[in-house]
């Protein structure tokens, strides 16, 4: 080829290229445009591999130009390039602009559940009056759930409580039997055990009962266990501390309360009695509690002298007082997850 032909040549692929180039729109296109021209196997490397059978001494002469027409080739995609991104980020923001007159979309804040507020004004009161707070575990064994609370097996009591019973509870050894706790109770000798009286504790946490559910039963729900133990507690003592506790408990509802201690029956427990509150000018009493002065049986489980220490123990249902709390009248809306009932606590 001569080299007027390759001259022209350039000057035509020059030319095509920056029209290409200076009609491009958008991003896409430009890049296949810098490919047609620029890639490694387009137009401008063609006209490259040429370059050899040019007359040796146009050769520099023409490798410049090649070069000066390539620098000019990308200056040009590189300025086109910015061009179009400011222009797509400018349309952007002429399309996304915020409206500041648009009301704000509301943040959403989260809150407690409200069996967790309740819990929480329980523990203080009980704080308040020198209870520690400590938990057990939810698998339990039938040890701790039953023998160590004076319900042997074959007694009636372990009817009075459904239970779910984790794989492989018929073994002989009572320790080795794992089931999910039905009370809070355990957590008595637990602790007996391993601390030495005087003591004064609470053990809020979940238990469960293997029962049909309906407005007033769940198969899980919450106690929240009492004990206090030293060498003189009496029966006057527990009466004093449960109306105490349940004063303040209800002390923001303003209307008075009535409290009522009634026999009843719990193994752990002699003798056992049962809280009934009446609020206001509700004429229904309603049992919150079952309590009762610590059975030596208990004390005896636990490696205590029985006639040695006097001791008091409850178990309050959490579900129960937040119900009344609230005057909500089916357990299950606890576990239901649904918005419209957890949102107005
Ligand atoms: N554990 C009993 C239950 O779940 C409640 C209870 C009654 C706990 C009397 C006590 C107590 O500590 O003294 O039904």
């Amino acid at each position: 080829m001569a080299v007027d032909n390759f001259e022209e040549k350039i000057n035509i692929l020059e030319k095509e290229a920056k029209e290409a180039i200076n009609q491009t729109l958008d991003l896409a296109p430009l890049e296949k445009t810098r490919i047609k021209y620029l890639g490694r196997k387009g137009e401008f490397n063609n006209l490259i591999k040429e370059l050899p059978k040019m007359p040796e001494k146009s050769k520099a002469h023409i490798g410049h130009r090649l070069n000066s027409v390539r620098n000019d080739l990308e200056t040009l995609i590189d300025e086109k390039l910015h061009q179009l991104r400011d222009k797509i980020i400018e349309e952007k923001l002429r399309n996304e602009g915020v409206d500041v007159s648009r009301p704000g979309r509301g943040l959403s804040l989260g809150h407690l559940h409200p069996l967790t507020k309740v819990e929480r004004r329980i523990e203080d009161i009980f704080q308040s009056m020198g209870f520690s707070i400590v938990f057990g575990p939810e698998i339990e064994s039938e040890y701790y759930n039953f023998n160590t609370l004076n319900i042997p097996p074959d007694h009636p009591a372990r009817d009075m409580q459904d239970t779910f019973w984790l794989k492989d509870f018929r073994s002989k050894n009572p320790k080795q039997n794992r089931l999910l706790r039905t009370h809070t109770s355990p957590m008595q000798v637990r602790y007996m055990e391993k601390n030495n009286p005087p003591l004064r504790i609470i053990v809020p946490g979940r238990v469960y009962r293997y029962e049909a559910t309906d407005a007033s039963h769940e198969i899980q729900f919450h106690q929240i266990e009492g004990l206090m133990v030293s060498k003189s507690i009496s029966l006057a003592n527990l009466k004093a501390v449960f109306e105490e506790f349940l004063k303040k408990f209800f002390s923001a509802k303003g209307g008075k309360i009535e409290v009522r201690f009634r026999p009843g029956y719990f193994p752990f427990v002699e003798p056992g009695i049962e809280v009934d509150i009446k609020l206001g000018f509700s004429p229904k009493w309603l049992e919150v509690a079952g309590a009762g002065m610590v059975h030596p049986k208990v004390f005896e489980a636990a490696g205590y002298i029985p006639g040695e220490w006097q001791g008091f123990a409850f178990g309050l249902g959490l579900e129960r007082l937040t119900m009344l709390c609230y005057g909500i009248n089916d357990i299950r809306l606890f576990y239901s997850s649904d918005f419209r009932f957890l949102r107005q606590f």
